[in-house]
């Protein structure tokens, strides 16, 4: 098991490597979302980059297609949840 901790909201817990970063938040129901992006967001498709989380630790594969386009102007450590797997033990800040 992997721990991801969750900077901003004081938490961490435990995950299985190669969990959806999104999802296993939803399951600690901690949200990676702000304000009305709680209820107005793609639902984890890549589309709307209201998922954005800053990696402050932890190593992370490389971007892939849906995050280099839809993140190209972000600092490299900006990573979309719902297409950020984890493999590694993470702390992440949220509401990026
Ligand atoms: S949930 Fe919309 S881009 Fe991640």
């Amino acid at each position: 098991m992997l721990e991801v901790q969750f900077e901003d909201q004081n938490r961490t817990f435990k995950v299985e490597p190669g969990a959806n970063l999104r999802e296993a938040a939803i399951s600690q129901k901690l949200s990676v979302y702000s304000h009305v992006f709680k209820i107005l967001n793609c639902r984890g498709r890549g589309l709307c980059t209201s998922c954005k989380v800053e990696i402050v630790s932890g190593n992370v594969d490389p971007r892939n297609d849906i995050e280099n386009e839809k993140l190209k102007d972000k600092a490299p450590d900006i990573r979309l949840a719902c297409q950020l797997t984890v493999n590694d033990n993470l702390v992440v800040r949220t509401h990026v």
